[in-house]
């Protein structure tokens, strides 16, 4: 492994926003995981990306949401440069967002997504049903508890957080 990833800085938003238009193409403003985030900022302090030979060759982010009355971390998107997959660097993105989260005090993470390769991380499908903005497969709709019994209680609708009512990472919801 010879990347090294580190916190996104702010100079390095047009290089993620290139990488995530070659890896999702414009299809990506139209899921319901694009409408929880819009308006909305990611998590600042959970951004990441992979860098190797000096160039940007994958990233991660996070956004808050809200599950009912609950904060929730929705993990995404998270891309890698295509000639570039298959290496690891996606899992190790994931790896290090997700032990920040869990540093950070953040309880549960949420995606859409499938499970056979998020699985390697940790996540796993929900039981109970969540309600997403738009259609969403309930078999991508996955979760990963940073404590004990958090996925179990989530219910209800997810929710865009509102810009003038932040969410927090001590999981009670609105701040
Ligand atoms: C998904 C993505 C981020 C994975 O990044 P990556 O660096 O290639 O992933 P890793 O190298 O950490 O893991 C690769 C392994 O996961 C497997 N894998 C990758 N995507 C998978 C999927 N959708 N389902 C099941 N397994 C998958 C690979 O087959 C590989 O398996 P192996 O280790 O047995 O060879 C990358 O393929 C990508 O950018 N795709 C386009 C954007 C996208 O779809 N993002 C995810 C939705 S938010």
């Amino acid at each position: 492994m010879s990347w090294q990833i580190r916190a996104e800085r702010a100079e390095d938003g047009p290089l993620v926003e290139r990488l995530l238009a070659e890896s999702f193409g414009p299809g990506r403003f139209a899921k319901s995981a694009f409408r929880l985030r819009e308006g909305v900022e990611a998590v600042a302090n959970l951004g990441f990306v992979a860098i190797e030979e000096g160039e940007l060759r994958g990233s991660v982010r996070f956004w808050p949401v809200l599950v009912g009355a609950t904060a929730a971390l929705l993990l995404g998107p998270l891309a890698v440069q295509q000639p570039q997959r298959g290496r690891g660097m996606g899992i190790d993105l994931m790896r290090r967002g997700i032990a920040e989260a869990q540093g950070s005090g953040w309880e549960v993470i949420i995606l859409v997504g499938d499970e056979p390769y998020y699985s390697r991380v940790g996540f796993s499908r929900l039981t109970q049903r969540l309600r997403f903005p738009g259609p969403v497969d309930p078999a991508r709709v996955l979760g990963l508890d940073l404590k004990q019994g958090t996925l179990a209680g989530l219910s209800g609708e997810v929710r865009r957080v509102k810009i003038d009512e932040p969410v927090c990472a001590d999981g009670a919801g609105t701040a």
